[in-house]
């Protein structure tokens, strides 16, 4: 779907990669409505989003907030006109620790966002989007939810259940009008892990880290919008994600023991 002209709405837009997807999207001549549970990151899009502002409408919702997110479309739908597309993208990771150290809030908070979240707004948008003559949907999962990475065990089973959930809804509505993208990003460099309250990530080989080249969230967001524009079922951020989404096929076990042997997980 062109982005040009469609109204957008983005989730995690006060940061990182969603705060990008939005600015790109604005100076591609789309309009958006940013959401973030994060007051003071909206300003700050907001802020960036200079000669766009008009184009864009900020959110503050919880998006496990069921009924928070159900009262979205009429908000988006009063400043916009209409929603033409959703992009998935906020969520949080874990602390780096075994599942037999990780409490059940912790878990619940982590499956509550990037699963329940993403599914909260698939469900709340998805009959508005099925009467515009062009929609798309994109949910943004992870390398980690095709591959499992250690001391990240949950943050990959919410991201493996978005991918199955979106892959689903492809195969669901692939003879309408609403066209389904999802997106594995590998390494990119956002505040995610403070944004998550992580702060006990240990990588053995130190040099290994400083080698690992991630994208900037710019990047990722061009790559994701040039995805949307192409109707892709599949977009892998990253040369990371790409290559481990064909070593995870060709060989799952070694794959995982890769990753595995990365991270020392203390
Ligand atoms: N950064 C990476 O390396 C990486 C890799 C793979 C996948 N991802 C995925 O990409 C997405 C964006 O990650 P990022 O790195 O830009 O993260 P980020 O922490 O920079 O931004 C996430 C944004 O989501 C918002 N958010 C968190 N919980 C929310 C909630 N309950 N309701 C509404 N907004 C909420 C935060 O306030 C923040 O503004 C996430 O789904 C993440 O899992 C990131």
């Amino acid at each position: 779907m062109k982005v040009s002209n469609k109204v957008f709405v983005v989730t995690g837009g006060g940061a990182g990669i969603g705060r990008d997807l939005v600015l790109t999207l604005l100076s591609s001549g789309a309009s958006v409505a940013a959401v973030d549970i994060n007051k003071i990151a909206l300003e700050e899009t907001l802020e960036l989003s200079g000669g766009n502002q008009d184009k864009l409408s900020t959110h503050v919702v919880d998006i496990t907030d069921r009924h928070g997110v159900e009262s979205l479309p009429e908000d988006v739908i009063a400043y916009h006109g209409a929603v033409d597309a959703i992009i998935n993208n906020a969520g949080i990771i874990q602390p780096f620790v075994k599942i037999n150290d990780l409490d059940y809030e912790k878990i619940k908070l982590v499956m509550d966002i990037n699963f329940y979240g993403t599914l909260y707004m698939t469900k709340t948008f998805l009959p508005y989007l099925l009467k515009r003559p062009f929609a798309h949907i994109t949910n943004v999962s992870s390398m980690g939810g095709f591959l499992p990475v250690p001391g990240q065990s949950i943050y990959g089973a919410s991201k493996a259940a978005v991918k199955l959930f979106t892959e689903g809804l492809h195969s669901e509505l692939k003879d309408t009008n609403v066209k389904v993208t999802i997106v594995f990003p590998g390494g990119v460099g956002t505040n995610i892990l403070e944004n998550s309250g992580v702060d006990n990530l240990k990588i053995t080989d130190e040099s290994q880290n400083q080698k690992y080249k991630v994208l900037t969230p710019r990047e990722a967001a061009e790559i994701i919008i040039n995805g949307i524009e192409k109707d892709k079922f599949r977009v892998l951020p990253g040369k990371d994600s790409k290559m481990m989404d064909l070593f995870y096929r060709f060989n799952p076990k070694r794959a995982a023991n890769v990753i595995a042997n990365k991270l020392n997980l203390q």
